[in-house]
């Protein structure tokens, strides 16, 4: 099996799939950052961890509040198809679990990353203990999850790693991690997709 979850999404970024699985999965992350971000009324920096070609980046930098937006993406591919549409946007080429930002952020988002490590909680905690500033937030988007039986099979398909958990053991691993007022709901369920999947949890001020 292929374990670089990277070397895929470098591939899929020189054939122009980047652009494909920002279209298919901007609605569900419009309704996660309705749901956690968009009412927020005080200044925040943020960070998109395994931001793919950057379009969250950019969507967060046009709201009234944000200070800076970055991402991290391990794809070489990816992180220079980001800086390409957008030159003078911040994007850093590094793998999560070895990165931390120099100054600590209020909001740190992903979707459809986290379930390609071998240790989910080790990356939280490690966002947790290193990337998360006093009160901030993480958010995170996912599609292979425990009750979404259409996606038990993408591991295999792609040939590469892929953790699967349930609903419960997301929130506990956030909670394992020690943030606070961690909860999960579902959005942009249709027909026989029961909806991504989206987990929050804070770090305590
Ligand atoms: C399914 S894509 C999602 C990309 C983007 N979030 C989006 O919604 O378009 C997963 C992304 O996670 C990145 N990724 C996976 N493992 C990573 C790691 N260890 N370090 C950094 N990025 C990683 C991949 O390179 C890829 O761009």
């Amino acid at each position: 099996m292929q374990n670089i979850a990277t070397d895929l999404f470098s591939k899929w970024a020189d054939n122009g799939k980047d652009r494909g699985m920002a279209k298919s999965h901007s609605p569900a992350v419009n309704q996660i950052l309705d749901k956690t971000l968009s009412e927020t009324k005080s200044n925040f920096n943020f960070v998109d961890a395994g931001c793919g070609n950057g379009w969250v980046v950019r969507k967060v930098r046009q709201m009234p509040y944000c200070k800076s937006s970055f991402g991290v993406d391990g794809a070489k591919s990816m992180i220079q198809n980001a800086k390409e549409i957008d030159p003078d946007g911040e994007y850093y080429l590094e793998d999560l679990l070895l990165w931390s930002p120099k100054n600590k952020i209020d909001f740190v988002f992903s979707m459809e990353v986290f379930y390609y490590f071998k240790s989910p909680k080790t990356l939280t905690k490690h966002i947790v203990d290193k990337w998360l500033a006093p009160g901030g937030m993480l958010v995170i988007g996912l599609d292979h999850y425990i009750g979404n039986p259409d996606s038990y099979s993408w591991s295999e398909d792609l040939n590469v790693h892929m953790t699967l958990k349930d609903e419960k053991e997301w929130v506990q691993i956030f909670k394992s991690a020690g943030l606070t007022s961690c909860y999960s709901f579902k959005v942009n369920a249709l027909n026989e997709f029961p909806g991504t999947l989206c987990v929050v949890g804070q770090l305590k001020n």
